[in-house]
């Protein structure tokens, strides 16, 4: 679907990407969810609904294996909390909007230093008013 690689990042782009060859990590997956569920949340603010809660497996992203392991990061993981924590506010259900956008500035940040092939998808993530 979506690669780290920047190399790959304009291929990805195209809906008609072909499935990639190798087999996606539980990150992957987990992430490939996270893109869905902020779509549909963003999807909600612009309709003036609730979000919703987070579905509870996205709490265990710390946990997920990644292809190369960036699980076992300090840094990683300081990131991680980061994003946990907006999860939390958008749990809370005051403020959503904020703390949707904070998630995926959250989701901005980690991907800066791990993983920039998704970033153009991530970009179009963000709620405006
Ligand atoms: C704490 C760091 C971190 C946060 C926060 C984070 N990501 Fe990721 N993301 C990663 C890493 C690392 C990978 C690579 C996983 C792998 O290859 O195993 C990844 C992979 C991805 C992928 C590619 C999945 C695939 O098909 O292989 C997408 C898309 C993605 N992230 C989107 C997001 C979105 C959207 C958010 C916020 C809602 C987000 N990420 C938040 C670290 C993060």
């Amino acid at each position: 679907m979506y690669s780290c690689s920047s190399r790959d990042a304009a291929k990805s782009n195209s809906e008609e990407t072909e499935p990639e060859m190798y087999e996606a990590s539980e990150m992957s997956l987990l992430m490939r969810d996270m893109v869905e569920f902020s779509k549909a949340a963003k999807s909600a603010l612009e309709q003036g609904k609730e979000i919703g809660s987070v579905p509870a497996h996205f709490y265990d992203l710390k946990k997920k294996k990644a292809t190369r392991d960036e699980q076992e990061d300090e840094a990683f993981q300081a990131m991680a909390d980061q994003y946990l924590k907006s999860l939390k506010g958008i749990d809370r259900g005051d403020s959503s909007a904020y703390y949707y956008n904070l998630s995926i500035s959250n989701c901005k940040t980690c991907h800066s230093s791990y993983c920039g092939g998704p970033m153009a998808v991530i970009s179009k993530l963000d709620y405006t008013e």
